[in-house]
């Protein structure tokens, strides 16, 4: 087998049921396949990149072909301020009748076996890149207070924690 480099791209319809492992293996919770659905095919205001693992699966010439295998992703949606919560407004100093939009990630994992070699940084300059070119005042997110390594990973990045919210993720 041969083996490219990773890049990043956004993710293609044909990438559902390789996301859909791949979320679950991250994200131990169901999620509704509409939401996998939306993500590939850029629905609901929906934006998503994946991590490529290029691989070139050999035997016969002729037969050997390319296998992109998905590595990483992160799942993200378009958000306008009104959408906000009071506390979001405050937390990001914005006001209620501000029409500007912003980026809201709503998953983002990377493989085990691939942790730790820059593709969640890479992942992130997608975001900013997407937000740049299309005027997104921010990119937000929330995650658990136990998930040192998320903060840690979005402290690096650059991002800022700015509100701490009780109870937010209502895990069984
Ligand atoms: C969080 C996550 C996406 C990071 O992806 P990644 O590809 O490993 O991140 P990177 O390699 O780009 O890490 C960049 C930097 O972030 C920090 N970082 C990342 N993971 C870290 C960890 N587990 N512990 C401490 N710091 C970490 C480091 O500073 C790292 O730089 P370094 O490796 O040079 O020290 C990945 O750990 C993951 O998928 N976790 C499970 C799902 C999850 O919790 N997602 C986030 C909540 S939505």
């Amino acid at each position: 087998m041969n083996e490219g480099e990773t890049f990043i791209r956004p993710l293609f319809p044909s990438d559902l049921e390789q996301l859909k492992a791949l979320h679950e293996a991250c994200f131990p919770i169901q999620y509704e396949k509409h939401y996998f659905q939306n993500a590939v095919h850029g629905r609901a205001g929906m934006r998503s990149w994946a991590a490529i693992h290029p691989c070139r699966t050999s035997g016969d010439a002729e037969e050997a072909r390319s296998q992109n295998q998905v590595v990483g992703f992160v799942i993200a949606r378009v958000n306008s301020a009104w959408d906000l919560t009071p506390e979001e407004h405050v937390g990001l100093g914005l006001a209620p009748t501000d029409g500007t939009h912003l980026l809201y990630i709503l998953t983002f994992g990377v493989h085990e076996k691939w942790r730790r070699r820059g593709l969640g940084d890479q992942l992130v300059q997608a975001l900013v890149g997407y937000s740049r070119l299309n005027g997104l005042r921010c990119i937000y997110l929330h995650t658990l207070d136990q998930n040192e390594a998320a903060q840690r990973f979005y402290r690096h990045a650059g991002f800022v924690a700015k509100l701490e919210i009780p109870r937010y993720y209502s895990l069984a």
